[in-house]
C-alpha cells in the first residue's frame, strides 16, 4: 500500500456507526479546519473537476444548501435532482439508478426514506454516497452538531446531552449512538410510547461499553436535565409522518422551555440549546398557524423564549452543516493525504 494513504478515500458516509470514534473525531476537527480556511479566504479546491449528484426525495433547506456551497468551495460541480425529477424506485430500480449515476458522477448525496435505499445506492453506484437523512439516521448532521459542541466547550468527551422529543426518530437515534461513540453521556427524554427501538439500544450498548459513557432513556424531566450541558430538540412530526394529533398529545408536556434550563442546575455558561432545524417556535409558519388554531399552542417543541435566548446555538449549528459536509466530501472523495486518524483527545 502507498504510504500516501487516506483512510476515508472512496468510502460512503451512511451512518456514524460504520466509522470508528477516532474517524468521527477526525471529521469534526477537519470541519473546524475548513471553517477556519473559509473565514480566512484560503482556497481549498480538493474536489477540482469532480461532479456531484444531489438526490432529494424529501425537502431540505440546510442540507441542500450545504452540499451546493461546499461542492462549489471545493471546486466541484453539483447537480440537484428532486423527487419529481427522478425515476428512483418508481419507474427505475435503485440498483439501476445507482449504476447509471455512478457511471457519470464522482459522488452522490441521497436524502430519502428507508436506510436500505441509501445502502443500495452505495452498493451499486460504486462511488462515495453521503446520507443526507433517512428515516433512521442523519449522519452529516452529527458532524456539524459535535463540531458545534466542540466550538462552544473546547472538548466533547465527558459532556452530557439531553435529547427531548420523539425518541424514535432519526435525530434521537443519531445523537444517542454518535454521542456515546464520542464519550458523551446521552439522555433521551420522551414519553414511553416514543422510546428508542431495541435495535438502536443494542448499538448504543456496544458504544457505551467501549467509551465508558452512560445513557438514560426516561420520561422524567428532572432526571433527564439534571446537570446536562446540551438540551436538544427536534420537530415532533418528522418528514414522511403525519399524525400531528397523537404527537401533540404525547409531546406537549415535553416542550423545551426556560424551566428545563433552570431545572438542570447547570451554570449558565455550561449549558446550550440546540436544534437541527427547521423549528416550530412561533406561529410564523403554515403548520405553526394550524396547530395554534387547533390546539391553542403558539409554539411546539421549543418556546420562542428559549429559541431567542442566550442559550441558543442553533444558527451556528446550521452554518456548521456546510463546513462539516465539506469535510465529509473532501475526506472521502478528495485526493487528500490522511495517513492516520489517531486523535489526542
Ligand atoms: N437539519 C436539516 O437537515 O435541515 P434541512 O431539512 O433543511 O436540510
Ligand atoms: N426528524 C426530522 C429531522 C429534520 C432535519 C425529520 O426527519 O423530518
Amino acid at each position: 500500500m502507498s504510504k500516501f494513504t487516506n483512510v476515508f478515500q472512496g468510502r460512503s458516509f451512511l451512518a456514524c456507526k460504520d466509522f470508528t470514534p477516532d474517524e468521527i473525531n477526525y471529521l469534526i476537527d477537519f470541519s473546524l479546519h475548513l471553517k477556519d480556511l473559509k473565514e480566512r479566504n484560503i482556497p481549498h479546491h480538493y474536489l477540482e473537476g469532480k461532479n456531484i449528484a444531489l438526490l432529494f426525495e424529501k425537502t431540505s433547506t440546510r442540507t441542500r444548501s450545504s452540499f451546493v456551497v461546499a461542492a462549489h468551495d471545493l471546486g466541484a460541480n453539483a447537480e440537484f435532482m428532486g423527487k419529481n425529477d427522478l425515476q428512483l424506485g418508481k419507474k427505475e430500480s435503485i440498483e439501476d439508478t445507482g449504476k447509471v449515476l455512478g457511471s457519470m458522477f464522482d459522488g452522490i448525496e441521497y436524502r430519502g426514506f428507508a436506510q436500505k435505499n441509501v445502502e443500495e445506492l452505495a452498493k451499486y453506484s460504486g462511488v462515495p454516497v453521503w446520507n443526507g437523512l433517512t428515516d433512521e439516521w442523519h449522519p452529516t448532521q452529527m458532524i456539524a452538531d459535535f463540531m458545534t459542541i466542540k466550538e462552544k466547550f473546547g472538548h466533547i468527551k465527558g459532556l452530557t446531552l439531553t435529547f427531548v422529543g420523539d425518541g424514535r426518530n432519526n435525530m434521537a437515534n443519531s445523537l444517542l449512538v454518535t454521542g456515546l461513540m464520542l464519550g458523551v453521556n446521552v439522555r433521551i427524554l420522551a414519553p414511553k410510547e416514543l422510546h428508542p427501538a431495541q435495535e438502536i439500544l443494542d448499538i448504543a450498548d456496544k458504544f457505551a461499553k467501549e467509551s465508558g459513557a452512560k445513557y438514560i432513556i426516561t420520561d422524567d424531566i428532572d432526571e433527564a436535565v439534571k446537570g446536562t450541558n446540551v438540551i436538544y430538540t427536534d420537530v415532533w412530526v418528522s418528514m414522511g409522518e403525519n399524525d400531528w394529533e397523537e404527537r401533540v398529545k404525547l409531546l406537549k408536556p415535553y416542550q423545551v422551555n426556560m424551566d428545563m434550563f433552570k431545572k438542570s442546575g447547570t451554570p449558565d455558561d455550561q449549558i446550550i440549546f440546540m436544534h437541527c432545524l427547521p423549528a416550530f417556535h412561533n406561529t410564523n409558519t403554515k403548520y405553526g398557524k394550524e396547530i395554534h388554531e387547533k390546539y391553542g399552542l403558539s409554539c411546539m417543541e421549543v418556546t420562542d423564549e428559549v429559541f431567542n435566548s442566550k442559550y441558543a446555538w442553533q444558527f451556528t449549528e446550521a452554518e456548521n452543516r456546510m463546513h462539516s459536509i465539506k469535510a465529509i466530501m473532501a475526506a472521502t472523495l478528495g485526493n487528500l493525504y490522511i495517513p492516520t486518524v489517531k486523535i489526542n483527545k
